[in-house]
């Protein structure tokens, strides 16, 4: 039997067809692309998050000269979140990028690591985060849950299932 997977997601030509909110947390996440440390692949990606508070927390890539040992924006954003905000839950969550001087259009599209991450997050919180991505400038995308971008990802209900939990 073969099966088919749909995922829904929104497509706006630009930023100013969000909602003044979300629009809010898109420019934090363009702003917060000029704090990401990433001298190895010159890469600037920004995320940011609206929590249940409002309130607005940013992250960015910070890059290692050990390559491996950098982590991107999303994650640095989520740990943030979880650790200074462990209360709150993530309402909307979006990313950018600026790839200095080449053109920043298309959306980005997050890494698997951080699909993972985002998932996590929406396990743990029991809420959907909406996911915004976009460029500096361009098209909009809109996910209304983090599992719309990985299909499949891994909830660790079968682990706790073999720890008999
Ligand atoms: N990067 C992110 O911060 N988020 C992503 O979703 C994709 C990639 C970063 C990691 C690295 O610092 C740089 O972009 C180039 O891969």
């Amino acid at each position: 039997m073969i099966k088919k997977i749909e995922i829904e997601y929104e497509l706006l030509d630009h930023s100013g067809l969000l909602s003044q909110e979300d629009q809010l947390v898109l420019e934090a996440a363009r702003k917060a692309t000029q704090t990401a440390y990433a001298p190895y692949s010159n890469f600037l990606v920004g995320a940011a998050a609206r929590l249940s508070s409002n309130e607005i927390v940013i992250g960015s890539n910070q890059e290692s000269a050990s390559y491996p040992v950098g982590i991107c924006a999303e994650r640095t954003l989520l740990n943030s979140v979880g650790s200074q905000f462990s209360g709150e839950k993530i309402q909307v969550l979006a990313v950018s990028y600026d790839a200095i001087g080449k053109p920043s259009v298309d959306p980005l599209s997050p890494c698997g690591m951080c699909r993972q991450s985002l998932l996590d997050f929406e396990n743990r919180y029991q809420a959907p985060i909406r996911i915004i991505l976009s460029g500096l400038e361009g098209p909009v995308q809109v996910f209304n849950s983090a599992a719309h971008l990985l299909p499949f990802g891994f909830n660790g209900s079968i682990f706790k299932e073999l720890r008999g939990k």
